[in-house]
């Protein structure tokens, strides 16, 4: 801008005479003060553009945390002891000896969640008649029943332990 002004003070020097020079200050002051005007005028614009960036910049940051919040529910995984020194209940009239043991999750899911449930450990003895089973049920939001169980009356089972995974329904 500065350099404009300069070229223009010029040319109007040279093709006026003494007593227009008044004239070309005036012309200059006008100038000068609408480049100033020019200057408050886009410094107004930037402040305006930097508000908005950082209002961008909020937005954005609150709509990743409510995606990270609103639908997507935790997988939760346990590692249990289901039986030890063979405490399963006496055999029912089908000869099914069963212990259970009740699992909660961290926190309840909206919906009742998929469970997987597996065994991690069986500790049975030669001697044994070799017969276990590993099963879930009555899967709730906030829990679910692990059932371990033989169909053998003969089966001892020293220790039986359990992994299990829990993972939202909508999966
Ligand atoms: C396990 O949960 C069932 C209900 O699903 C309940 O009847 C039972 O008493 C619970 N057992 C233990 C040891 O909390
Ligand atoms: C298992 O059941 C059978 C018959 O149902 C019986 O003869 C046997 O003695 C039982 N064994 C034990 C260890 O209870």
């Amino acid at each position: 801008m500065e350099r404009i002004i300069l070229v223009l003070v010029l040319c109007c020097l040279e093709f006026t005479n003494a007593g227009k020079v008044l004239w070309v200050k005036d012309v200059i002051a006008d100038i000068e003060m609408a480049v100033v005007a020019e200057q408050i005028a886009m410094n107004a614009m930037c402040n305006m553009i930097e508000k908005n960036e950082e209002n961008i910049r909020e937005l954005t940051d609150k709509i990743d945390n409510l995606k990270a919040h609103a639908h997507v529910e935790p997988s939760y995984t346990g590692h249990v002891v289901c039986v030890e020194e063979n405490d399963l209940s006496k055999p029912d009239s089908d000869g099914k000896r069963t212990k259970m043991v009740n699992i909660s999750f961290d926190k309840a899911y909206s919906a009742p969640p998929k469970v997987l449930a597996s065994l991690h450990r069986l500790e049975i003895p030669k001697i044994s008649h070799y017969s276990f089973e590993v099963s879930v049920k009555t899967i709730t939001k906030e829990g679910f029943t692990i059932v371990c169980a033989t169909r053998s009356n003969e089966t001892i089972v020293e220790l039986a332990s359990v992994s299990w995974l829990s993972i939202p329904s909508a999966y």
